[in-house]
């Protein structure tokens, strides 16, 4: 009751008072009419007049207008962090760098803030920067990378506003580099993702996959921050490049599809793992299979991360012996977004042993020939709907032996990982070079098959 009371005296105190009511009230109309006609023709005059700090909220709140000159000051105030005027913390301030290339890859983000974050889309098309595109180079590792000086052979020399690197570790797991590796300050945070042991691979673990999925969202919500980030690539510790860096970079951003394996299995290691009860938003018929090691467009990156439903039912159903990081995207793609994929992967494995595990190629196994084989084993594949016999550009699993040999391989001609020798491997095996349109067989290729 007193508080109505107060608030009443505060108003009016008496309804009778109804012809001060409107007194007031043309009052008000007459002085509103007159700062209206002054300010309109005295702008300038009276804002400039007022304090600074008036006149930059006002400024910060409705920077549209156009005031003459005085806007010049509005200009500093949104273009320049630095300025005196008001204070700023730096980190607080919009910044173009910062938000089309975050620098520091450490940030406190969740997975729900990131992935939302991650899912914007620019509506304009045209960039206020020269867009270079990029391929992010995604590693999904438990440790340290074993291969790692493998990579930074292949990264050296290279254009750096054509590649940026991320890597997600298992917790407490710091890559030890020096500020000169191109993994220096690359790390994302990584949440919950646990492995059991370094000697246990992927599929051995029977419990909680979706953390798998959960690692591969991250590396991409994280890699989507950077607005010049186009292709994404997943790669695995034991993962190699088998072509140099300006091939694999003209092969990515030249495609018109993304490569993501997604394949429909009717055995029980694939239509086998479909649950019922994931119906009816998923039906059997949707259900695919996968490599996990996928090389995708930006668009379809962007598909991923903002997918909240589909990922919830594979954290529900998709259980052991089901393994979200089989099926999840390939089944999710398959439904959507067939259209933008190739339904195949660039990451070679050798399966060719039987059984769950593909073969695993140490020290003895790496050859020449080896590297010649995975390049062109003689099956072919489409590259923008042309035949060609380049279908891999990475291949798994070497295990950490097969680094000096590598390494060994990276200087001489046949590796091509320092960008000798790849011409000839060029002429022989390439088709899908723009100069050869129209051409789906090479004949080289014929003999080869
Ligand atoms: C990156 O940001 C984190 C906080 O998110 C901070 O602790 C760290 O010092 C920053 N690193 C650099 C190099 O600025
Ligand atoms: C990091 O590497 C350097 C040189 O390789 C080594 O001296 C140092 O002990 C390492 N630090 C950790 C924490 O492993
Ligand atoms: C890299 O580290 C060394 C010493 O640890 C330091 O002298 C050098 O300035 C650093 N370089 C950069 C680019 O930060
Ligand atoms: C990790 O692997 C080693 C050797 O294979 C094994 O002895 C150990 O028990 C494993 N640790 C866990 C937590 O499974
Ligand atoms: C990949 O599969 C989808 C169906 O999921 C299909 O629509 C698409 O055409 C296929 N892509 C190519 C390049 O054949
Ligand atoms: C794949 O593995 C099989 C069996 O070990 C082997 O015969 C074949 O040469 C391997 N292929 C490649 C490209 O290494
Ligand atoms: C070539 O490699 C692919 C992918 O591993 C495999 O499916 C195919 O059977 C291989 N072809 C030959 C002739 O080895």
């Amino acid at each position: 009751m007193r508080a109505r009371g107060e608030r009443d005296e505060f108003v009016f105190k008496d309804s009778s008072l109804g012809l001060l009511r409107l007194l007031c009230f043309l009052i008000l109309f007459v002085t509103g009419i007159i700062i209206g006609l002054t300010s309109s023709s005295h702008v300038d005059r009276y804002f400039t007049s007022q304090p600074d700090n008036f006149y930059m909220n006002y400024a910060s709140a409705a920077p549209a207008p156009s005031y003459g000159s005085s806007s010049s000051k509005t200009a500093t105030f949104d273009h320049d962090c630095s300025t005196n005027l008001i204070s700023c913390k730096k980190d607080d301030c919009l910044n173009m760098e910062s938000f089309r290339m975050p620098k520091n890859l450490s940030h406190q983000m969740t997975d729900n803030e990131l992935f939302w974050r991650a899912s914007m889309v620019p509506n304009k098309p045209e960039y206020p920067f020269d867009r270079v595109p990029k391929v992010a180079f995604m590693f999904l590792t438990r440790g340290p990378l074993p291969l790692m000086m493998l990579w930074e052979r292949f990264f050296r020399g290279q254009d750096e506003n054509k590649y940026s690197i991320y890597v997600h570790t298992n917790p407490g797991v710091h890559l030890n580099v020096t500020n000169s590796s191109v993994f220096y300050n690359r790390q994302i945070p990584s949440q919950h993702f646990f492995l059991l042991n370094a000697s246990v691979s992927f599929q051995d673990v029977k419990w909680g996959s979706v953390k798998l999925v959960d690692a591969e969202k991250r590396l991409l919500g994280n890699a989507l921050l950077d607005f010049s980030n186009e292709r994404f690539v997943l790669l695995s510790e034991s993962c190699i490049p088998v072509y140099n860096f300006p091939t694999i970079y003209k092969y990515l951003i030249g495609s018109t599809y993304s490569f993501l394996d997604s394949y429909d299995d009717p055995s029980r290691y694939g239509r086998g793992r479909y649950s019922r009860r994931m119906k009816p938003e998923i039906k059997l018929r949707d259900w695919r299979k996968g490599s996990q090691w996928f090389e995708i467009h930006r668009t379809l990156a962007v598909k991923i991360v903002s997918d909240t439903k589909y990922y919830n039912l594979f954290k529900s159903y998709c259980l052991p012996s089901c393994y979200p990081d089989e099926h999840y995207l390939p089944t999710f793609v398959n439904m959507f977004h067939g259209s933008l994929n190739a339904n195949r992967t660039v990451t070679y494995v050798n399966w060719s042993l039987g059984g769950p595990h593909p073969a695993s190629f140490g020290a003895d196994d790496v050859t020449e020939k080896l590297i010649y084989l995975i390049r062109n084993n003689g099956t072919s594949c489409y590259y923008n709907n042309r035949k060609t016999s380049v279908c891999f550009l990475f291949a798994r699993k070497f295990s950490e032996s097969a680094l000096a040999p590598l390494l060994g391989l990276a200087s001489t001609v046949c590796f091509g990982i320092d960008g000798t020798g790849f011409s000839q491997d060029f002429q022989e095996h390439v088709s899908w070079s723009s100069g050869n349109l129209g051409n789906t067989f090479d004949p080289n290729n014929r003999k080869q098959m």
